[in-house]
């Protein structure tokens, strides 16, 4: 095939890679479950289910009336919605056999900028290969800081409360599986999904790093530790140095920093000039334009209080003629009050006690207490009859091999019940990570 026809192709495919993985601000999610979503999905449920219009839901607790000031996404539409914190956006539907009155949303633009997706894990060898661990109070970035710190550029979580790192060979050969199969909740962080039975999620491990190198035509600047609170006496740096650009246009979606000792730098990387500071408590312009091709990039917490913590996304803005440089802003600062915090701290542990979609979240997570104690029980005791009894051998316990789950009946459970599966992981190998 000659190459000019060849050529719209490879541009569709650089296009629809690039929209991907260099393009965050084309994602319309920044937080890890959802929160921020405010497209225009509106079916639920593999069988794509029509939601039904938040202003025709007045008999559940989320509607457009208890949302008037329109800060949950709620309104005169049926667009799915994540008011309550749950794992994703969902919606109210009208079916009601056995109950079901919601169902979550499969949006497969809402996800956040470093979540690579879901994945499945046949257990041996292990989908990530590098080093792994389990921890009853597994969360999104538990995992990501420990793949991190020991040098990984990924971490995958599975089951709620296992953690696997691996690298770019690694994930060049996962399996895709589908997003709803990613269901179990972090054992340590119920509204974070942290894989599922057999299935892994996987994130890339710059998602709350701090420092680093931004070399790439756009990207997203998140906080230190997000999608956790940043932490007090935080100092990181970011260079940003999109090619060939003169200007950095950045864009808010998150800034959620409460303390006004805690600030953000924009400076330019050769002069050091300051362009612009925000301090906690201000609100920042949704969107801005700095003058520089090399920004740097500097968050500051003191010693008091931490927050959410911000989602930034930057993009070079190439080479422009030299008066519009000029024209741009050189110096700005904010210091319009930041509008009151207290809904969203409010998101952060939702009320929807009245309804059953809250008391399965309550049940489920009182049941993985349970079971994290009693996996905590099962080792200690294994433990025990290995130490009294070594001639038995570890390796007729374990590995939980799938052909055999008599010898494993506690690791297995029933699907969104508690403990997850590990398939066929060697479980003795992994050390707890906390
Ligand atoms: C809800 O909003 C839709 C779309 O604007 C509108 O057509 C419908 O009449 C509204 N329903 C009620 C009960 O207000
Ligand atoms: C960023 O680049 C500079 C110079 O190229 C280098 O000295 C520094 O170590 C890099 N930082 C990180 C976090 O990679
Ligand atoms: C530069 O300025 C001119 C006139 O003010 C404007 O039309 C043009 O769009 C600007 N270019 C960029 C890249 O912003
Ligand atoms: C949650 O809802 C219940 C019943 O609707 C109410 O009694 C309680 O005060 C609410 N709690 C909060 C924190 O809003």
């Amino acid at each position: 095939m000659p190459l000019e026809m060849l050529l719209p192709f490879l541009l569709e495919l650089s296009l629809y890679v690039s929209s991907e993985f260099t393009h965050p601000e084309l994602s319309q999610c920044f937080t890890v479950n959802g929160r921020d979503y405010r497209g225009a999905a509106s079916q639920a449920g593999p069988d794509r289910t029509p939601c039904l219009y938040w202003n025709k839901t007045t008999q559940h607790l989320y509607n457009a009336q208890s949302d008037l000031d329109g800060k949950l996404g709620l309104g005169d539409h049926n667009y799915c919605r994540n008011p309550d914190s749950d794992v994703q956006p969902w919606c109210y539907v009208s079916e009601t056999e056995e109950g079901i009155y919601w169902k979550y949303c499969d949006i497969p633009e809402c996800h956040m900028p470093g979540y690579v997706g879901c994945f499945l894990d046949f257990g041996a060898p292990p989908a990530l290969s590098g080093v792994s661990g389990t921890s009853s109070k597994l969360t999104v970035q538990a995992c990501i800081r420990f793949c991190r710190t020991k040098g990984y550029q990924y971490a995958g979580l599975e089951a709620g409360y296992a953690c696997f790192c691996g690298d770019s060979s690694d994930v060049a050969t996962l399996q895709a599986a589908s997003n709803s199969q990613c269901d179990q909740y972090c054992f340590g962080r119920p509204n974070e999904i942290c894989g599922g039975d057999g299935k892994i999620s996987v994130y890339s491990t710059w998602v709350g790093a701090c420092n680093g190198n931004l070399t790439s035509s756009s990207g997203v600047l998140y906080s230190p530790d997000f999608p956790e609170d940043y932490g007090p006496g935080s100092s990181c740096v970011w260079d940003v140095l999109p090619p060939d650009s003169d200007a950095v246009e950045l864009q808010f979606h998150i800034f959620q920093i409460i303390d006004s000792n805690d600030v953000l730098e924009l400076r330019d990387g050769t002069s050091g000039a300051l362009l612009m500071k925000i301090q906690g408590g201000q609100e920042p312009l949704s969107r801005v334009t700095l003058p520089t091709g090399h920004l740097l990039f500097r968050f500051q917490s003191d010693q008091e209080f931490s927050g959410p913590g911000y989602a930034i996304t930057f993009k070079g803005l190439g080479k422009l003629p030299s008066s519009n440089i000029s024209s741009l802003q050189k110096t700005s600062t904010y210091s319009t009050p930041f509008q009151s915090m207290s809904e969203d701290v409010a998101l952060v542990s939702p009320n929807k006690t009245s309804e059953q979609h809250r008391d399965q979240h309550t049940a489920s997570s009182k049941g993985l207490l349970l079971l994290a104690f009693a996996l905590a029980l099962l080792t200690f005791c294994v433990g025990i009859i290995i130490w009294r009894y070594p001639s038995c051998g570890w390796s007729s316990v374990v590995p939980c091999a799938v052909g055999q789950p008599s010898s494993c009946t506690m690791l297995y459970r029933p699907k969104k019940d508690g403990m997850g599966d590990l398939t066929s992981v060697n479980q003795s190998s992994m050390k707890s990570l906390l």
